[in-house]
């Protein structure tokens, strides 16, 4: 399994015979990293990392980045060298094999499918602000979102299931089984009032910054209270680690990147860049405006327990920044700027479905080129003859996709997706070092910097803010790579294209079956 390597000249004979037509520029890959980046973290996690980390959070936003910003410059020097679909998966495949390859995949659904449900949490609580600002009407909280769970199960006392999550998870679907694809243009207005809503709220929050709202600054120390999981700085960190995630969206459209070696890497380390700085400017307005009010501090982020303090103070007339579902929003309403947060709030009703969109099609993606592999059903890439879209495999991405939007907070869902995120750049760190000793010739368009501290410096990151998770979203990782094992012995392994001696006739006839994979967000056909 370990010797099953994919040989990265047929993956590339592989690109260069569908000769995608090269339309994008740094420009428009910068912009389609900063729409699947900019989501429901900043908007909406803000909250959970405030009441982790205090005022200290601003640190936990730079620890976040500078781990993405070493792992970005890991994917750039693969995605220039092999600018093919798949992203992790592939380069996986080519250079640590098989089975590490679909555990890498397999850890993606974690990233993609996971993440699709955190936005659209993320989303309902925006929409049901908004609802509630414009019109005062107010779903019952049992509809608003589903139980809390603990090692000992969920508890229904703070809600049953999160109504209005299913609604765009299922809505989204729905596009995406019809056809819809995202063009370039499209991402780049929904960009512009992500930005422009971001613009808004620094320009109003940062001027009536309160000083003392900084202290203390880091009420929980950098790894919050003895026993506790997931605190302080750090662990506010490995939490705000997913408002960063999706940077790796722009790796996977080098197919049809015009001279992709110089363009990847500035659209990856461009919207990182672009994004740190808004985050770190966003964070210090929301903190500075209202202050962390650390009046909930202390009990676990998201916890049942946590969720009656904020009920109880919410009854008295008062909601801290820590307790709300719509951050931002509500720090812009808080300095009495009603308007702007209902802007706000309105900015995130029409971007997040964009970001649950990016993320359910990656989704689709990586099964499609699992299922081109072999290590997956060719049938559940069929094409619908009408849509000729992959309706079977995204209407399975979108029940799971809403079914865990359902059921789970939203801080819980992105601890997850982070935990597969994680371990997926660290693969990918790996893979870069890896192939420098075993293939020092070949030409690298772009080369990592620095690489023995660079990709050293993400693999310590992605270990060490993996560890720094609450346990629950940690035991996730393991948990889920067994049932992958599982399943990968009794399908994959038998069925495996490089297992079976096919890469060859695979590549011989790029057109074949299993299916074509369907166009990208962004206008663009990739396979
Ligand atoms: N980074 C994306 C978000 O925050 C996934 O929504």
């Amino acid at each position: 399994m370990f010797g099953r390597v994919k040989p990265l000249d047929a993956i590339l004979a592989t690109a260069e015979k569908k000769s995608l037509h090269r339309s994008l520029g740094p420009v428009q890959l910068t912009l389609l990293g900063i729409g699947a980046i900019i989501g429901t973290g900043i908007f909406v996690l803000t909250a959970a990392a405030a009441q982790k980390a205090g005022p200290g959070m601003m640190w936990s936003f730079v620890i976040a980045g500078t781990v993405c910003a070493v792992a970005a410059l890991c994917y750039s020097e693969l995605a220039s060298m092999v600018p093919v679909s798949g992203s992790a998966y592939t380069y996986s495949y080519a250079v640590v094999g098989e089975l590490l390859a679909w555990m890498v995949g397999w850890a993606l659904i974690l990233e993609y499918a996971v993440a699709a449900s955190a936005v659209s949490v993320g989303w309902s609580g925006y929409f049901m602000g908004l609802v509630k600002s414009w019109t005062g009407f107010e779903l019952p909280l049992m509809l608003q979102a589903g139980p809390t769970w603990t090692m000992a199960g969920p508890d229904f006392s703070t809600g049953w299931i999160n109504v209005p999550a299913i609604f765009v998870a299922l809505a989204v679907t729905w596009l995406l089984m019809i056809g819809t694809k995202e063009s370039a243009n499209v991402n780049a207005v929904l960009v512009a009032i992500k930005v422009a809503a971001l613009t808004m709220f620094i320009a109003l929050a940062l001027p009536v910054m309160d000083r003392g709202h900084f202290e203390p600054f880091a009420p929980n120390g950098w790894f919050g209270p003895a026993g506790s999981s997931g605190m302080g700085i750090v662990g506010a960190a490995a939490s705000i680690f997913f408002a960063y995630v999706g940077f790796d969206a722009v790796s996977t459209a080098a197919e049809e990147t015009k001279n992709p070696q110089r363009n990847v890497p500035i659209g990856l380390i461009g919207s990182l860049a672009i994004c740190t700085v808004f985050y770190l400017l966003v964070a210090a307005g929301a903190i500075g405006a209202i202050g962390a009010q650390p009046t909930a501090l202390g009990v676990a982020a998201g916890s049942a327990e946590f969720k009656q303090q904020c009920a109880a103070l919410l009854a008295q007339g008062n909601e801290p920044l820590v307790c709300s579902n719509e951050a931002l929003a509500h720090v812009l309403r808080a300095i009495n700027h009603t308007w702007a947060g209902d802007l706000v709030g309105l900015a995130a009703n029409l971007a997040l479905p964009s970001v649950i969109l990016m993320m359910m099609f990656g989704q689709t993606r990586i099964f499609f080129v699992m299922a081109r592999d072999g290590l997956l059903p060719e049938k559940l890439a069929s094409v619908h003859p009408r849509w000729k879209t992959p309706h079977v495999v995204t209407l399975v991405t979108g029940v799971f996709v809403a079914f865990g939007a359902a059921l789970l907070p939203v801080g819980q869902l992105a601890d997850i997706s982070n935990s597969g995120t994680l371990f997926a750049f660290l693969m990918v760190s790996v893979a870069v070092l890896i192939l420098r000793v075993r293939d020092p010739n070949r030409v690298r368009p772009f080369r990592t910097p620095l690489v023995w501290i660079v990709a050293p410096l993400s693999i310590a990151g992605c270990v060490f803010l993996y560890f720094n998770l609450p346990v629950d979203a940690m035991l996730v990782l393991p948990v889920w790579g067994g049932i992958g094992l599982v399943f990968y012995f009794l399908y994959g392994f038998r069925k495996s294209h490089v297992g079976r001696g096919l890469v060859e006739v695979h590549e011989d006839d790029a057109d074949a079956p299993p299916q074509p994979v369907p166009p990208l967000p962004g206008g663009i056909d990739i396979d």
